[in-house]
């Protein structure tokens, strides 16, 4: 690729990323007078109903994981009655940090605190509330990077983690100076323990399996690579953004799922996003500690500024304490009987979507998940198929390494009707593309498609350029 095709992908990103351009002004003033409320209103519903059918009818992988209007509503509502509360002014709004406290003691709850080994030792998991799962891991990073400083004299820290692990450990390593070592996954993309432990080393601050992860929806062996953190002293954290609030209950539910959580000696960290499978609004995760004294590695205190003593939990200063109450509000309404039951539905659609894929000879499912249908094609590029598919109204989510498409299954999928029109859809667009044989991607250059690429033009730039368009004001 050169750079007048850099332009020319980046147009086509432009006109799907600003579809309002020339249909409302561009505000890059302050108007003189403030704009008429009722305008206003009526300008972001217009573009909240463009917008709507996409996500509300299903259409997309991930990204809403309940949106029934009636559930939104509720939560809209429990919004507008915190809006202006922050925990940082405990003092003025105690509510705040009630509903964070409680928040974490349920999340603990979930995910194996009353089975600790060391509960009766250590006073057990604790945590806090952040914006999200990249927030939460960027938390646990710099913990264990501090810890093993404190603990093991770790100066020069790495991270060891499978590749199938998120691009939030990457960032993590990224801003706080660890040095990844990314470690190859199996054919059914799980860590390899044996290949993790190689990669050990006395540089080693954190070791890092999911459950599961992004990509292919799969669990890592989590059992054997915490006894790998345990038996060094090193800090291990199970990534359950995605699944935290969904494998324990289709563990309850009677489905094969392998120990992932604090009942495991060696996990000192979890990370499990409220704003997923919890079914709260955007904008919040929990990160667990095994203990207080490692969530001690956190909190930030500063007793001389001139602004007076000043502390505080995590990374943010104010936080939205109207997200903090939609998550709890979110798993009071929801109980455990209300999560059994959206686990119960995940987990049929899944296992509809993968038996459907499963009958087209030309796709091939990748790992076995509960949550995640991820496939590829040793007959056509996959990424054609995928174009096909948005052509029929679809999101899909598109992997690479190998190159794969990949559906996260939510509450919106599991509506009625969804999963069959998908798989229709699907057979229908693989027809196509065996009537067009050698039919490539437009989206081939987005993931790096070999002889798209050459030395004028990275894909850091078409990356850099997708954030930029995204500031465009014209
Ligand atoms: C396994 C896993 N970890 C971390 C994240 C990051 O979460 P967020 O997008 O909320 O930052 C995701 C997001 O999908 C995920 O699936």
């Amino acid at each position: 690729m050169n750079k007048d095709e850099l332009d020319m992908v980046l147009a086509v990103v432009k006109s799907s990323l600003k579809p309002y351009l020339g249909k409302f002004s561009s505000n890059e003033r302050l108007p003189e007078e403030g704009v008429p409320k009722k305008q206003i209103l009526k300008e972001i519903c217009e573009m909240r109903e463009v917008e709507r059918h996409t996500w509300q009818e299903g259409y997309v992988s991930g990204a809403v994981y309940h949106g029934d209007p009636e559930w939104m509503n509720f939560l809209n509502e429990v919004y507008a009655l915190n809006a202006e509360i922050n925990p940082l002014h405990a003092d003025l709004w105690p509510r705040a940090t009630r509903f964070e406290a409680e928040v974490v003691a349920m999340t603990a709850d979930i995910l194996g605190k009353n089975n600790s080994p060391t509960k009766n030792t250590d006073g057990g998991v604790v945590g806090f509330v952040t914006s999200g799962g990249t927030d939460s891991i960027l938390h646990a990073v710099r913990c264990a990077r501090d810890h093993a400083q404190k603990e093991r004299g770790v100066t020069n820290p790495t991270i060891v983690m499978p590749t199938s692990a998120h691009a939030a450990f990457l960032k993590a390593a990224q801003y706080f100076c660890l040095e990844p070592i990314r470690v190859a996954v199996d054919d059914q993309g799980r860590a390899v323990p044996r290949e993790m432990e190689a990669a050990i080393d006395e540089r080693t601050a954190i070791l890092v399996g999911s459950a599961p992860s992004f990509p292919w929806g799969v669990i890592d062996p989590i059992e054997e690579l915490s006894e790998l953190g345990h038996a060094r002293g090193i800090w291990f954290h199970t990534d359950c953004c995605l699944g935290g609030f969904l494998l324990p209950f289709a563990s309850q539910l009677g489905y094969d799922i392998p120990k992932f959580d604090f009942a495991l000696k060696g996990v000192t960290s979890i990370s499990c996003d409220t704003h997923k499978y919890g079914y709260a609004t955007k904008g919040s995760s929990v990160l667990l500690f095994r203990n207080k004294d490692l969530r001690h590695y956190s909190y930030f205190k500063v007793t001389d500024w001139p602004g007076g003593l000043y502390n505080s939990p995590t990374m943010a200063g104010s936080r939205p304490g109207a997200l903090l109450a939609t998550a709890w509000a979110a798993m009071l309404a929801m109980g455990k009987n209300g999560y059994l039951e959206a686990t119960e539905k995940i987990v049929a659609t899944t296992k509809k979507l993968r038996e459907g894929i499963s009958e087209i000879k030309e796709l091939r499912l990748l790992g076995n998940s509960v949550l995640v249908t991820a496939f590829t094609s040793d007959a056509f590029d996959i990424y054609a198929l995928g174009d096909l598919m948005s052509e029929k109204g679809w999101n899909i989510g598109g992997l690479q390494l190998p190159p794969a498409l990949h559906m996260g299954v939510t509450l919106r999928t599991a509506q009625p009707g969804v999963a069959t029109k998908f798989l229709t859809d699907l057979a229908d667009s693989v027809k196509k593309l065996n009537s067009e044989p050698g039919r490539q991607s437009v989206m081939a250059p987005i993931y790096g498609v070999g002889k798209h690429i050459d030395t004028e033009v990275s894909l850091d730039d078409i990356l850099v350029g997708y954030l930029d368009v995204q500031y465009d004001t014209r």
